[in-house]
């Protein structure tokens, strides 16, 4: 009998414990906040209302940031938005510039990405600066992304056309946007990890699980273990996550062992090997960029793998879910079938040039504002620019908001972003280049042309400016960011999107969508589902090299 009280007693107070737990630590969170700012959210005051709040923001969407924005975002003021991590307060849009040019001793990205992601005990060694070093991102990837631009359309190329198909007869149903995940995983591990590694699915499979499991671990960890308790708790946490990356590595390891090894034998600052022969790959430079600092322990394996797949959490999810929700706007478009006429029109006369003249991709301008487009009102993330306030004493706003030394800021980018332009709540794939070339549909009478033939291109009403392109940042465009944190990652995505939605356009009919299919949402997370269907159809044309077709 004892043995059964005994058993339920562990069992209520293994759940007992980290609810009370999680509700006192939220208390500590809520009690930090300046009183005097308004929260969202608040449904009635009685009965706990901001620690509900806080719970509710992972089934409510975007709903309390939209609140925020309408009451007070619009008018230059800010809100607090509820939340498990920590509640966070939205400064407004003129505050944008100010935040992303403080100092980081003044406000932090760091201490915000260093909780994120949980970076003492859940990421790779050997130190925490390490781990915020991205220079293999941004000097390497950026400097020879033109070189490896015909091994990526290779990729996606061999990817899309075995989940796509080949069939030139009938539609086929497809689950398009599996198919634009996998392919964006593979697209970027062929510059990561390269061939065969870039196509084995066991590494592919194993690497989304750990970055599954590492999302999930750290929020849990993040929530419910005190601060005091981390050092003691993180290696425990730490453990089953090493297994899942064991798993995922040890099919890179030997790659990166024999990389490490001939680079030592070479020495590591003459170059004995000419450039032609090394790999070109995210491997090497990670090696490379480590194999310039004093501890040796950043060229272990592991930490070199470790850095791969964080890089690789950073790239693939975001390209994947950009590249999903562009295909979905532009097939949901109401002249769907006008747009990809557009838009092929110009991937057919750009795409067969690249792998000869890979700055040709600048050419791909519709395509380009069709993915800025996307960015603007469709961004996977709502709202963005986290950073604590680190400054002892605090740090007042340029509108004289005082801030103590602990706040967590941020900012809304999707719904300033929705007022950034005319008819801003309008999804206008080609408005950016309609802005440079002259508008769309220009009144009659100034448009018509001796034929009756319109042609904007060539007699534009103004003269024509430059088109915004996707990877200009700004605070009226914030999908990447702004300022020294902003995502150094983003000349390469905007290149393997072009190459993406490119590949489909050219390769296949697309058939459109009566409405905009229902995206997941994980808070204010917005992914397209893979379980989307589309109907697709192989185009005829001639197989050119690397198309893989059968
Ligand atoms: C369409 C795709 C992408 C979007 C929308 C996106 C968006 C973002 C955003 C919003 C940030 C935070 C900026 C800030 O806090 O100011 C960021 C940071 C970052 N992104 Fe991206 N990203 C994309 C693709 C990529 C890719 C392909 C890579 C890697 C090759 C990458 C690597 C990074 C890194 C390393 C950071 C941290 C930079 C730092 O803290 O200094 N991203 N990204
Ligand atoms: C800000 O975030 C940190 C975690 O990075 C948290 O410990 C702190 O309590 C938060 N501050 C406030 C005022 O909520």
């Amino acid at each position: 009998m004892q043995y059964i009280y005994a058993a339920a007693a562990i069992l209520v107070s293994s759940i007992v414990a980290p609810v009370v737990t999680l509700i006192a630590l939220q208390y500590v969170q809520i009690s930090k906040v300046p009183c005097e700012i308004p929260w969202v959210d608040l449904r009635g005051k009685r009965w706990f209302p901001k620690l509900r709040a806080n719970m509710h923001q992972f089934s409510i969407g975007r709903a309390a940031l939209e609140e925020g924005w309408v009451k007070y975002g619009k008018h230059n003021k800010p809100f607090v938005l509820p939340g498990t991590n920590w509640p966070e307060i939205v400064l407004p849009p003129s505050n944008v510039h100010w935040i992303a040019t403080q100092p980081e001793h003044i406000i932090s990205d760091i201490v915000v990405q260093d909780e994120l992601l949980g970076i003492d005990y859940f990421t790779h060694g050997p130190t925490s600066a390490s781990v915020h070093d991205f220079t293999p991102i941004r000097r390497d990837m950026t400097r020879q992304m033109g070189k490896v631009l015909p091994d990526v359309l290779d990729e996606i190329s061999a990817s899309f056309t075995e989940g796509f198909g080949t069939n030139t007869e009938d539609w086929q149903e497809v689950l398009a946007i599996e198919k634009v995940i996998s392919t964006a995983h593979r697209a970027v591990n062929r510059v990561y990890v390269g061939l065969p590694s870039c196509r084995d699915q066991r590494y592919l499979t194993a690497a989304f699980r750990w970055e599954f499991s590492f999302a999930v671990t750290g929020a849990v960890f993040r929530q419910l273990i005190p601060h005091e308790l981390k050092p003691l708790f993180g290696p425990i946490a730490a453990m089953p996550l090493a297994c899942i990356k064991w798993l995922a590595i040890r099919r890179i390891l030997p790659t990166i062992r024999e990389r490490v090894r001939k680079l030592k034998a070479d020495g590591i600052s003459e170059k004995t090997s000419s450039d032609d022969e090394k790999p070109n790959d995210m491997l090497q430079w990670i090696i490379e960029t480590n194999a310039q600092k004093s501890d040796p322990a950043e060229l272990e394996p592991w930490n070199v793998a470790g850095k791969v797949l964080l890089l690789d959490l950073f790239a693939t999810h975001t390209t994947s879910t950009t590249a999903g929700a562009a295909l979905l706007d532009m097939l949901s478009y109401p002249t769907a079938a006008q747009l990809l006429a557009e838009l092929r029109e110009e991937a057919d006369a750009v795409m067969p040039k690249l792998v000869s003249d890979p700055q040709a991709i600048r050419d791909m301008v519709k395509m380009d504002s069709t993915i800025r487009e996307t960015l603007r009102l469709h961004p996977m993330f709502a709202h963005g620019m986290m950073r604590q306030v680190v400054a002892r004493g605090g740090v007042t706003t340029p509108d004289g908001l005082y801030l103590p030394q602990g706040c967590n800021v941020s900012a809304s980018i999707v719904y300033p972003q929705m007022e950034s332009c005319d008819n801003g709540q309008e999804y206008q794939p080609l408005r950016f280049y309609h802005q440079a070339n002259g508008p769309a549909n220009p009144p009659p009478s100034m448009a018509a042309t001796a034929e009756g033939i319109v042609d904007h291109q060539q007699t534009p009403q103004t003269a024509p400016t430059k088109q915004t392109m996707t990877v200009q940042i700004s605070d009226q465009f914030l999908s990447f960011g702004l300022g020294k944190h902003a995502c150094p990652g983003r000349f390469f995505a905007v290149q393997t999107l072009k190459l993406m939605l490119g590949y489909l356009v050219t390769h296949y009919d697309l058939e459109p969508l009566a409405e905009r299919p229902k995206f997941d949402e994980i808070g204010e997370i917005r992914i397209p589902s893979a379980k989307t269907v589309l109907k697709v159809r192989r185009r005829e044309m001639e197989l050119t090299e690397g198309d893989n077709g059968k």
